[in-house]
């Protein structure tokens, strides 16, 4: 019995594996390394001491996937998180957006039908709630979105309803990220985004290990205790562990489900900033800057659900995750080597 794990050497999917492994679960990874490196898997054996099946797949060749099924008739089940994640991006490539994450999906669904692995468990994110009425932000709260790349999150959402209602043989576990930072304690895996990051955490690392000059600080005009956005920080270890918790509620029950995984603490872009540099130690300068167009006040997620059906929360704090973060950027300073 063993676990399909599309996009396993990526940042939140190799924390993930990392624990499956730890847990004694069976894992196959699919990845076709389009935002990830191969040598994640040799730092996956280092902090666990096993390898994780692993098949080099792009999702969207059917015949490719259906091979990965073919050569483990085990997988009962996936945790998808394979798919393009930048917002900026997708604006510029929405085809590419559509094309990729909706087509990959598909044939996961369609194959997981055919080999008997009616189980999911699927990275969705925040974004979902588009600008949400109130904060915290409940499950059952209005979904709306603002860019293709929330857009192929939402589309994915109702699909995996569908899929659900046509074959109440399905089970499908929904996971709504919230912003999820920090990394492995061992500094051994972490985020790597490529080129100059987008989110807030990985270019706060790198303008504190002195990669880049200043973090621009985009508008202090929010109605936030200090004008600045205000986020719901989750470290990669505890949102990896949730996965665990999911896999399990997927098996035990069967029909969709949609939970937030969040800590339920908003924090600013200064406080932010303040708690790396206090962490760390290390100067961040920064300039405030315009809103960056798509942006809103504040976000956070309500926890109780994950909490009531997954018997998950989040354990770690912001210290920790900002103490994580730049552990993996000082002994990781160009991120994941080529080889
Ligand atoms: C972004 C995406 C969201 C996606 C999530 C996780 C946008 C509009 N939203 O969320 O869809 O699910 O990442 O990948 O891109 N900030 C700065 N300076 C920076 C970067 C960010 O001040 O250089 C501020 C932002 O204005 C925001 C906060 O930091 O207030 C967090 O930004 P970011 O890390 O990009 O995450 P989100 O925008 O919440």
């Amino acid at each position: 019995m063993s676990i399909l794990v599309t996009g396993g050497t990526g940042f939140i999917g190799s924390h993930t594996v990392v624990q499956m492994l730890q847990a004694g679960m069976d894992v196959v990874i699919a990845d076709n390394f389009s935002n990830s490196k191969p040598c994640v898997l040799d730092r996956i054996e280092q902090i666990t001491g096993k390898r994780p099946a692993f098949e080099l797949c792009d999702l969207c060749d059917k015949d490719a996937l259906e091979q990965v099924f073919k050569k483990h008739p085990g997988i009962t089940g996936s945790i998808h998180f394979a798919g393009l994640k930048a917002v900026g991006e997708s604006v510029r490539m929405p085809v590419e957006y559509y094309r990729n994450n909706l087509n990959s999906t598909m044939n996961l669904i369609t194959l997981s039908e055919k080999y008997n692995a009616k189980r999911i468990v699927f990275s969705s994110s925040a974004t979902v709630y588009g600008k949400p009425k109130s904060v915290p932000i409940r499950e059952d709260f209005e979904r709306s979105c603002t860019n293709p790349y929330g857009e192929t999150k939402l589309i994915i959402e109702y699909l995996l309803e569908d899929v659900v209602r046509a074959d109440p043989e399905w089970s499908a576990v929904v996971l709504r990220y919230f912003n999820p930072i920090g990394a492995h304690p061992s500094g051994l895996i972490g985020e790597d985004p490529k080129g100059i990051p987008n989110n807030l955490l990985p270019y706060v690392s790198k303008v504190a290990n002195g990669k880049l000059p200043y973090v621009h600080v985009f508008g202090n005009d929010y109605a936030t205790h200090d004008g600045t956005g205000v986020r719901d920080y989750i470290h990669v270890v505890d949102l990896a562990d949730a996965h665990l918790h999911a896999v399990r509620y997927a098996e035990s029950r069967k029909g969709i489900d949609f939970i937030n995984l969040g800590t339920g603490t908003g924090y600013s872009v200064l406080d932010i900033i303040d708690a790396y540099s206090r962490v760390s130690g290390k100067k961040i300068p920064y300039q405030i800057e315009a809103r960056r167009p798509g942006d809103i006040d504040e976000c956070y997620a309500c926890p109780d659900k994950a909490l009531k059906v997954l018997g998950w929360k989040a354990r770690f704090n912001l210290d920790d995750m900002c103490r994580d973060s730049d552990n993996w950027q000082s002994k990781n300073p160009d991120g994941y080597p080529e080889k």
